[in-house]
């Protein structure tokens, strides 16, 4: 799989693509990362890509026309193709999606989907957006990582990247690590509590039964207590699934 992040900030994704299991899925071909600098298709000596917004308000709104160039050149590079999730990419002919604030949640079940796809172009916003008429025109997906505003596009991007990385087929050693995590099960649930070595610290021990050996008891006891969790702390997950969302 291969992600194209346009950005104004390439600089700042090196330390988390080149590093753990990002680092070693591109070791072993399994993933691609070309981060492409929007500056590069900027106007004039400055490389200009923004402009005030029409109508008037604070910040600067990245320009329709730059954001196409930039999205043009990532799409001259790449062969058609198919991708279930696309209500618009007629025109690109690829998966893009634009980090928003204002955008769809992220959910993990989203990651699942676009671990699927060979290709995944991500926009980054900054300022304070991006002129609506290349959202209009090429963005298939707005979506949001949470109900609060970042700076730019490039934290949320890279939470992208992460979440579908690992769900990519071969990348993580132990896969069947993502099948009982937090969200992935059916009922949705948050994940049991975890406990390693020293088996009594501070004086809490761990608790009795997961040193009984007994796997069925173990495996009751993970999902009371998964479920326990959920209740208190994220019961809207619990009537997401009643809704069937
Ligand atoms: C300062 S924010 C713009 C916020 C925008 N004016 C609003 O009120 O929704 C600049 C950029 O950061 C990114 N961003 C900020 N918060 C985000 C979030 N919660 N999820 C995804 N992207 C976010 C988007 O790319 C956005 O264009």
């Amino acid at each position: 799989m291969k992600f194209f992040i346009i950005t104004l900030f390439p600089e700042v994704f090196d330390p988390i693509l080149n590093c753990s299991i990002l680092k070693r899925a591109q070791k072993k071909g399994l993933v691609e990362f070309e981060l492409v600098n929007l500056r590069d298709f900027g106007e004039g000596k400055h490389k200009i890509v923004d402009d005030r917004p029409y109508g008037g308000g604070a910040g600067m709104v990245l320009r329709a026309d730059i954001l196409e160039k930039a999205l043009k050149s990532v799409i001259s590079k790449l062969p058609t193709t198919n991708y279930p999730l696309r209500p618009r990419s007629e025109a690109s002919q690829l998966p893009t999606i634009l980090m928003s604030a204002s955008g769809t949640p992220y959910k993990q079940s989203k990651a699942g989907e676009f671990s699927k796809v060979d290709h995944l172009i991500i926009v980054c916003g900054h300022y304070e957006g991006v002129d609506q008429r290349f959202i209009d025109k090429y963005v298939d997906e707005e979506i949001s990582i949470g109900d609060y505003v970042l700076t730019g596009g490039e934290i949320p991007a890279m939470v992208i990247v992460d979440s579908v990385t690992r769900l990519i087929p071969g990348v993580l050693e132990k896969p069947e690590a993502t099948l009982n995590e937090s969200f992935s099960d059916s009922p949705l649930t948050l994940e049991y509590p975890q406990y390693t070595r020293p088996e009594e610290f501070e004086g809490e021990k761990v608790p009795e039964v997961l040193l009984s050996g007994n796997h069925a008891k173990i495996k009751k006891w993970r999902s009371e207590k998964s479920l326990e969790k959920t209740k208190k702390i994220r019961p809207d997950l619990l009537t997401r699934i009643i809704q069937k969302d």
